[in-house]
């Protein structure tokens, strides 16, 4: 599958949004700060935040947050996910995230920024290969 090119005026949006989102993060445990954005298949962006919990086992990443936001809003595809963390080193989603990601945009871009200028940037399908996902229901006899 084709990642779509997010055009750069769009990616700067998406990157300052995850940036922004970073701050409204809930994270008294982990003290690690997370903030992401997701470009939907509108073109509206969608942001998302971790979200700790006493019982850390709930703890919600800022990619799903965001994603789960976009889909409460309507949304049913995702082109493009920034990740953000006030970090030297950027942060790629986990595993728990890719495959949520790839429910809704198995060809989306993910890009990781921070606070150097190192980045990350891959399309989902290389962060998720071979992956599990609708598609695998639809094939399957029953
Ligand atoms: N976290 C995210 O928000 N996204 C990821 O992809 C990795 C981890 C959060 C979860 C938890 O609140 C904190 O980072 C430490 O794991």
């Amino acid at each position: 599958m084709k990642t779509k090119a997010v055009p750069p005026a769009v990616r700067r949006k998406l990157e300052a949004a995850a940036r922004k989102a970073a701050a409204k993060a809930y994270a008294p445990y982990s003290r690690f700060r997370v903030g992401a954005a997701v470009l939907a298949g509108s073109g509206r962006i969608y942001f998302g935040c971790n979200v700790e919990n006493a019982s850390y086992g709930l703890c919600m990443c800022a990619e799903r947050s965001a994603i789960l936001s976009a889909v409460a809003s309507g949304e049913s595809r995702i082109g493009a996910v920034a990740v953000y963390t006030p970090t030297r080193e950027p942060t790629s989603p986990c595993g728990a995230c890719r495959q949520v990601i790839n429910e809704f945009g198995p060809d989306a871009l993910v890009i990781s920024v921070c606070d150097s200028d190192k980045r990350l940037e891959s399309p989902l399908c290389d962060l998720l290969p071979d992956s599990f996902g609708p598609m695998n229901l639809k094939r399957a006899k029953r």
